[in-house]
């Protein structure tokens, strides 16, 4: 009997019109646009401004924009996942808002806490979910508001950073389209280098936490980026090899936009020249978890049936992995 695999059916997108420009930076903190474009690749990134506006608010237009391509209601989505590390509220889980606020009333949704890796392991696990038979339409998100846990008068942080959302639909395929394999890897003792210090149960939020500034992205850039650059290189290579694929092979490259330099390394690791590699770091910074729903949202009108695309991502946890997919439709 043939596999039945999960392939993505439709893609849906939101970044908020707000662009915070290098140019602006360097009147809120010690930078300068040559600093950030050389280290960085980030020219702009959007901002979701207003009051009482999460990532949900980010979401909505991207799940609904999915349904509508799709031609689906919200109604027929069985499961919704969101990867987020900026949730609306600490519970419930912002996927459950998402659903509240789009009309997916006969889905169950959960969120999935992996950072910048969440919308390859919240993927991973919808398509499972795809496979057992059991569900038919999943939807996953990827969305951060991480204006909402920045410092901005931390250089070091600030600069890196912007607000967006993707989303994918994913149904079941029987042409072998789809997602065809996944590496996806854990290791806690990253938590060092890169946490939120208060707000969870360890150090509940007090006047003195605030103070203190300890709701706000801590991350130790040099070693992040050593972690990073060889953790999601490695792991796209094997990818590769372990699915037989040469560079020739392979039709794009949807990296976690953290970083250009890192980019850089995992396209250079894979042996793929530039114009196979997805990279919109220079509109939108690091959106964690929507970066890469972001890239497909940007370049879907570009893939066709078929297409072997890898997805890889490396971030907080440290978690990090890579995704092969078959591309299962042509967009008009
Ligand atoms: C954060 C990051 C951009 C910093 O770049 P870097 O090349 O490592 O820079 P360093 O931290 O070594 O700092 C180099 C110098 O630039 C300075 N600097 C740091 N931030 C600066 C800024 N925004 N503007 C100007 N100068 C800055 C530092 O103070 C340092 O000066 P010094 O040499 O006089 O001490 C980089 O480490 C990075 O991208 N890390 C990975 C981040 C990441 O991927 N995070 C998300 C996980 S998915």
């Amino acid at each position: 009997m043939k596999k039945t695999t999960a392939a993505i059916t439709a893609v849906g997108g939101y970044v908020p019109e707000y662009r915070l420009t290098n140019k602006e930076l360097e009147s809120m903190v010690d930078t300068n646009d040559e600093w950030i474009k050389t280290r960085t690749g980030i020219e702009e990134r959007r901002i979701l401004k207003g009051e009482g506006l999460g990532s949900s608010d980010m979401a909505v237009p991207a799940v609904l924009e999915l349904c509508e391509k799709r031609g689906i209601s919200p109604l027929e989505i069985d499961c919704l996942i969101c990867a987020t590390v900026t949730p609306d509220l600490v519970f419930p889980a912002t996927a459950n808002i998402i659903c509240d606020k789009v009309g997916a009333a006969n889905a169950f949704s959960f969120d999935v806490g992996a950072a910048c890796s969440g919308f390859l392991f919240a993927l991973t696990s919808g398509a499972a979910l795809i496979e057992s038979g059991r569900y038919k339409k999943i939807v996953i998100v990827g969305v951060d508001k991480m204006s909402s846990i920045i410092d901005y008068s931390d250089r070091s942080t600030c600069i890196i950073f912007g607000d967006g959302a993707g989303a994918v639909l994913l149904e079941a395929n029987d042409e072998g389209n789809g997602l065809l394999d996944s590496i996806l890897k854990s290791d806690g003792n990253g938590r060092q280098y890169l946490h939120m210090k208060a707000g969870g149960s360890v150090l509940p939020s007090t006047v003195e936490t605030v103070l203190a500034k300890q709701h706000y992205v801590y991350q130790e850039g040099k070693a992040v980026f050593k972690f990073a650059v060889t953790g999601m290189a490695d792991v796209s290579f094997d990818l590769m090899q372990r699915n037989n694929l040469t560079a020739d092979d392979i039709a794009w490259l949807v990296p976690h936009q953290a970083n250009l330099r890192i980019i850089d390394a995992t396209a250079s690791r894979m042996g793929l020249p530039k114009e196979k590699v997805m990279i919109n770091i220079q509109k939108y910074g690091n959106t964690t978890a929507g970066t890469i729903p972001l890239c497909l949202w940007e370049w879907q009108n570009q893939l066709k049936k078929g297409d072997n695309i890898i997805l890889s991502a490396f971030g907080g946890g440290f978690t990090w992995g890579a995704t092969l997919v078959k591309w299962a439709y042509d967009s008009k």
